[in-house]
Parts: structure tokens; C-alpha cells; sequence
């Protein structure tokens, strides 16, 4: 569990004082992937820094598994980082060691027996998937393996608590993917409470269950992902299932934008209200994805009638929450003008069930 209260951080003094976190707090769970967002320079890297305080913070506090890290002697704090794993962007393997004797590194600084070494490396190896790869070099794996050792070397004193700052930016979707599940396995399979950094919307998608949005040194927006994906008024939301442009709509017929809210919806939701409504509804574009058993997303709809209480109403009763885009087909209506594209509606189902 990481419990951030209050935290504030400045950098310099007079003219040069630069205030980077600002008064920030966060809880992340035991079992939970909590992702941090925002652009850059927002304190991303600080945050992680002051979790693990290699910054010290300015004042507020720090709590890791209930031991308020800020009140430690230096001796007591180094004892309280090797509950604290950490991955970055780059893997910081040494070249000239195997991905073995990387791994081993945080064992041979606590003096651990060369036989219990070998003993812990090979089950850390055979976690991340890499049995086969203990002899290679850094420069003989690929970028999604290198980080791989990166997480089994982090997870070498057995951590309750894992540090990702960035660590899937810069590899291919298929390496990110592979890296989220280990994770999102090793969260569960080991208890661990996950502090995930990135600037990556898609990935928060696939791999966090809660996520805040950090800026100018404040979180100003946080919430579990489902229920941000939920609320259309939500920033974060819309951010993380941005709205895909649509097709036009035909003459005559109103626009609706619909968001999947937390009650469950019928799939066949849109064929379900033609009926109800007796009038032809067209599905202009929709981006519905599910997430941990969950549908969630948004779709815009035409409507060929003028019965907008109606249509509303019904609307709510299938468990989707709406909202009237324009009023007619007519071009040059701003969601019209904005969305119109010759591209069918998409829909995406996750990958993550
Ligand atoms: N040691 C330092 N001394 C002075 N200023 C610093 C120091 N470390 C970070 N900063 C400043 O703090 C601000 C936040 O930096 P940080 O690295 O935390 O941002 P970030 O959110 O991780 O950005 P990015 O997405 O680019 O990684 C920046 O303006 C940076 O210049
Ligand atoms: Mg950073």
C-alpha cells in the first residue's frame, strides 16, 4: 500500500525556487494498478523519486506498507526500499552482465548465498518468462525482454510495492501488451500495489484500475477507470476513449451522443430502441471496448424522429446516458461538420476480458 499525503516538493531557493509537486495526494491499494497521466514536466518522475525518497520531499508524507518513509534514519530507510521496486523507462541493465547476474545484482548487495541466488534468479527468470534467456546479454534480447529482466531484477527482494515510471513507452504494442499482463499478473499473484507512470492513454486503458491526472504539480483528476469511462463529464474519461469521428447523419434525423454508464446495456441496444420507437436508428460511429467484464465507451446515434423526450427516456431505460449532438442532418452542425467521414462505425473489443 502507498499512501501520498499532502506532498509538496520545490526545487532551488528564492528566485530559482521551482514548486514541482504541489500539496499532492494518492492512495494506491494492495492488489491495485494505479496509473499517474499528465503532460510533460507535470512532476511524473518526482512523484516516483519522492515515493522512494531519493527526493526528499519538502514536507508531507509518505507512507509504504504503514511505515511513514520521511521519519526513517538512513540506515532504516534503505531497509525500507528493498520493499520498493522499480522499473523506468530504460532498463538500466549492465551490459557486460547476463541477464542472470542482473538479476542477481540486489541479491549479491545483501550478501545472499551464490546457491540461493542462483536458486531465487532462476524462479525470478521463469516468472517474467525468460527461463531460456539467463546466459544472453542485454544486446542479445529485445527491448520488451530487456525490460523483462528490468522486472524481475525489481522484484528480486520481494517488493510489496512495484514503481513503473514510463516503463512501456518506447516499446512495440505487442511488447507493451506482454508487459501490462505480466504485471497485471504479478499484481495478483503477489499482492502487489502498483504505482504505473505513463503518458500513454491506451495503455492506462489496458492495464490500470485507477488513474489520476497530475498537472502543474496537483492531481486534478482521479477516479477507478471504470467509472471515469462512465461519466460523461468526465476529462479523464474522455481522454482515455477519446470520441471517433463519425458518419454523417441522414436528412432529417436528430444526433445522439450515448456513453455506456454503469449499468449494464443490452448489445443490442440501438435495434432494441428502433423497436420501441417505431423509427430507424443509425449507428454513426462507436467506440465500446470491454474492460474487466465491463462494457464501456460511446457510440453516436441518428434518430429519425422529432420525439426527443422520448427518445431520452428510452435511452435511460436501455442504461445509457445521452445527450442531443445537433439537430438535424444539415451539414455544418458542429458535431456533423467535425465528425463526418466516410470511415464505418468501429467498434473494439479489448483484450482484456
Ligand atoms: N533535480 C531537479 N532540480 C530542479 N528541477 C527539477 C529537478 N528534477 C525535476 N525538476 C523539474 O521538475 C519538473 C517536473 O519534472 P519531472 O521529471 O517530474 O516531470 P515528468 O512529469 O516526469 O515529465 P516527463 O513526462 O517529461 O517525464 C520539471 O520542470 C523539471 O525541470
Ligand atoms: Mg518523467
Amino acid at each position: 500500500m502507498i499512501r501520498v499525503d499532502k506532498l509538496r516538493k520545490e526545487f532551488g531557493h528564492g528566485f530559482e525556487r521551482a514548486v514541482v509537486l504541489d500539496g499532492l495526494d494518492l492512495n494506491v491499494e494492495t492488489r491495485e494498478i494505479s496509473a499517474v497521466v499528465g503532460p510533460s514536466g507535470a512532476g511524473k518522475s518526482t512523484l516516483a523519486q519522492c515515493v522512494t525518497l531519493l527526493e526528499r520531499p519538502t514536507s508531507g508524507s509518505v507512507i509504504v506498507n504503514g511505515e511513514s518513509l520521511s521519519e526513517l534514519s538512513e540506515r532504516e530507510l534503505r531497509v525500507a526500499r528493498r520493499r520498493i521496486g522499480t522499473i523506468f523507462q530504460s532498463d538500466g541493465l549492465f551490459s557486460r552482465r547476463t541477464a542472470a547476474a542482473n538479476v542477481a545484482l540486489p541479491l549479491e548487495y545483501l550478501g545472499v548465498t551464490a546457491a540461493e541466488s542462483r536458486r531465487r534468479v532462476n524462479e525470478l527468470l521463469d516468472r517474467v518468462g525468460l527461463a531460456d534467456k539467463a546466459k544472453h546479454y542485454p544486446h542479445q534480447l529485445s527491448g520488451g525482454q530487456r525490460q523483462r529482466v528490468g522486472i524481475a531484477r525489481a522484484l528480486a527482494l520481494r517488493p510489496t510495492v512495484l514503481l513503473s515510471d514510463e516503463a512501456t513507452s518506447g516499446l512495440d504494442p505487442e511488447a507493451t501488451v506482454s508487459i501490462v499482463e505480466l504485471l497485471k499478473e504479478l499484481r495478483d499473484d503477489l499482492d502487489l500495489s502498483i504505482l504505473f507512470i505513463t503518458h500513454e492513454m491506451d495503455t492506462v486503458l489496458q492495464i490500470a484500475d485507477s488513474v489520476s491526472r497530475l498537472d502543474h504539480g496537483r492531481i486534478v483528476e482521479s477516479g477507478k477507470v471504470l467509472d471515469l469511462l462512465a461519466d460523461p463529464s468526465s476529462k479523464l474519461g474522455r481522454a482515455l476513449q477519446p470520441r471517433r469521428s463519425h458518419q454523417p447523419a441522414p436528412e432529417g434525423a436528430t444526433v445522439w451522443a450515448v456513453t455506456y454508464g454503469s449499468d449494464p446495456v443490452p448489445s443490442d441496444w440501438a435495434g432494441l430502441l428502433a423497436e420501441r420507437l417505431d423509427t430507424t436508428v443509425s449507428l454513426l460511429g462507436a467506440s465500446i471496448e470491454t474492460l474487466r467484464g465491463t462494457t464501456t465507451g460511446h457510440a453516436t446515434i441518428a434518430v429519425a424522429t422529432a420525439h426527443h423526450d422520448l427518445v431520452d427516456a428510452e435511452l435511460r431505460i436501455l442504461g445509457l446516458d445521452a445527450a442531443r449532438a445537433n439537430d438535424s442532418s444539415s451539414s455544418g452542425t458542429a458535431t456533423t461538420a467535425a465528425g463526418a467521414s466516410a470511415t464505418p462505425p468501429q467498434i473494439r473489443e479489448s483484450v482484456d476480458a
